[in-house]
């Protein structure tokens, strides 16, 4: 029959319908190894509080090593009774160390402190992993950006055309938020550093344990300062969870313009090839899957979040069996942007741009008025009046079919006293372009020292 850590206090063992419901090895596996690292940590604090003899720990660890091997190489594997990784490499134990001295490991530690050690051991780890892959699209955009100095297109607010601005800046404006979701990884490590080993099931240890030296050759900077809190919260888990489902929305915004940029409409890139797919039917297409995946990778990884802070709301303290549930959601995190992030910097790399198309419709769509606005500012007059009077321009053009600068010299000095033809040096995108010169805005030499920050910035992470 089924075994069970808690044989003592009960006649007979769960019934099926529960151990079903119970299991989690088929998504808590993939940290097993990060569980036998605890264990050894855990025997020699045993062994230093005199719960080991030196041979018992010498055999504890050779045991646990050789089952280490065997997880690693698939020859064991958890089996249909085995609850969770714990109960699964409990048993392992027991087979390798024997009876005796493999059940003399459980003393002082709960699975409640372990589960929410491995689980900061195992995000702590993908965060760094992950932070690389991000740091692959930061790359990638900047790349494109040096590509392209001074290739400008339709800056748009409310997807209008607003003003001219450099594909570089643009580019560059993707991949901020993506330097800013790696230090949000980076800094959220410092929380995720701290290890529960040693908080027990919720109360602590009163073996004579030392949590701090558990913690550190796991890798944390420490233990715990409440056991309540090390083993019943999860905003670490959570905190995570954001900052992948923020990765999901930040790469979201770049794919949604991809899509757009790929129509015949807008014509302004074409995507490669290799990072994009056909139709079974129609034989012209040539689809933005890559882009469209990420946007509904976003929703999931959203999803994944909102799930765990459900599950979280309302838990009192301290374990509650609840918890078992925070793990599913930021796995799928880890797998899902273990796919996603690869195929995305591949796409952005090889996007090909039409610039000269790009530039043409840049100035399109009166996207010089402010700067025409901003000229007569220049020339002492109040901006609400040159506000109207690039205004009138506009609906003179708009009434004539005509763009701002085919106004005539006559024109201008209709529609008022202030339009001198000298007006006439920033109705061009690349007059325009240069006059945004001051810290953070698009003008070139602003564009080509903010590139070099973001290429240091992503050396730096
Ligand atoms: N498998 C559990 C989890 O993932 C850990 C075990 C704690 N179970 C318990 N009954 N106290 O959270």
């Amino acid at each position: 029959g089924r075994v069970s850590l808690w044989g003592g206090r009960f006649a007979g063992g769960p019934a099926d319908a529960l151990a079903a419901l119970s299991k989690s090895t088929h998504f808590d596996w993939r940290l097993a190894d990060h569980d036998v690292s605890g264990s050894v940590a855990h025997a020699r604090v045993l062994h230093r509080a005199g719960l080991l003899d030196d041979a018992e720990l010498t055999g504890m660890i050779d045991a646990l090593e050789r089952l280490r091997t065997d997880v690693r190489s698939g020859a064991f594997v958890p089996a249909e009774d085995d609850e969770d990784v714990h109960t699964a490499l409990e048993r392992g134990l027991i087979e390798r160390a024997g009876a005796e001295l493999g059940g003399k490991l459980r003393a002082g530690r709960s699975r409640n402190d372990q589960i929410a050690t491995l689980v900061r051991m195992y995000l702590r780890e993908q965060a760094r992993a992950l932070s690389i892959k991000v740091l692959d699209v930061v790359d990638a955009l900047a790349e494109q950006a040096a590509a392209h100095p001074d290739a400008a297109m339709p800056g748009r607010t409310h997807l209008q055309h607003a003003q001219p601005v450099l594909l570089a800046h643009h580019l560059l404006a993707h991949a901020w938020p993506l330097l800013r979701d790696v230090e949000r990884w980076v800094d959220w490590d410092v929380r995720a550093a701290q290890s529960p080993y040693g908080s027990g099931a919720l109360a602590g240890s009163s073996l004579g344990l030392d949590p701090a030296a558990v913690a550190a050759e796991l890798g944390f900077d420490g233990p715990s300062e409440n056991s309540i809190d090390g083993t019943a919260s999860r905003d670490t888990v959570a905190e995570f969870a954001f900052v992948a489902a923020m990765v999901g929305v930040d790469l979201s915004r770049v794919a949604e313009e991809v899509i757009l940029w790929a129509t015949k409409e807008f014509g302004f890139i074409t995507l490669d090839d290799a990072y994009s797919t056909g139709s079974s039917i129609m034989p012209q297409k040539k689809n933005p899957d890559v882009a469209e995946l990420a946007r509904g990778k976003a929703g999931r990884l959203i999803g994944d979040l909102t799930g765990l802070l459900t599950t979280l709301k309302g838990l009192p303290l301290a374990y509650n069996r609840d918890l078992q549930e925070d793990k599913e959601p930021v796995f799928d995190q880890v797998d899902t942007l273990e796919v996603l992030l690869p195929a995305f910097s591949g796409m952005v790399s090889t996007l090909r741009f039409d610039t000269g198309r790009m530039a043409e419709l840049a100035p399109q769509g009166f996207s010089l008025a402010t700067d025409v606005a901003e000229w007569l500012v220049r020339t002492g007059v109040p901006f609400r009046v040159a506000h109207e009077v690039a205004g009138t321009c506009v609906r003179v053009c708009e009434e004539r079919g005509v763009e701002l600068w085919d106004l005539t010299d006559q024109d201008l000095a209709d529609i008022s006293v202030h339009l001198t033809p000298a007006v006439r040096e920033v109705l061009t995108v690349a007059g325009s372009l240069a006059s945004r010169s001051a810290a953070g805005g698009t003008a070139p030499v602003q564009v080509a020292q903010q590139l070099d920050r973001a290429r240091a910035r992503s050396v730096q992470l």
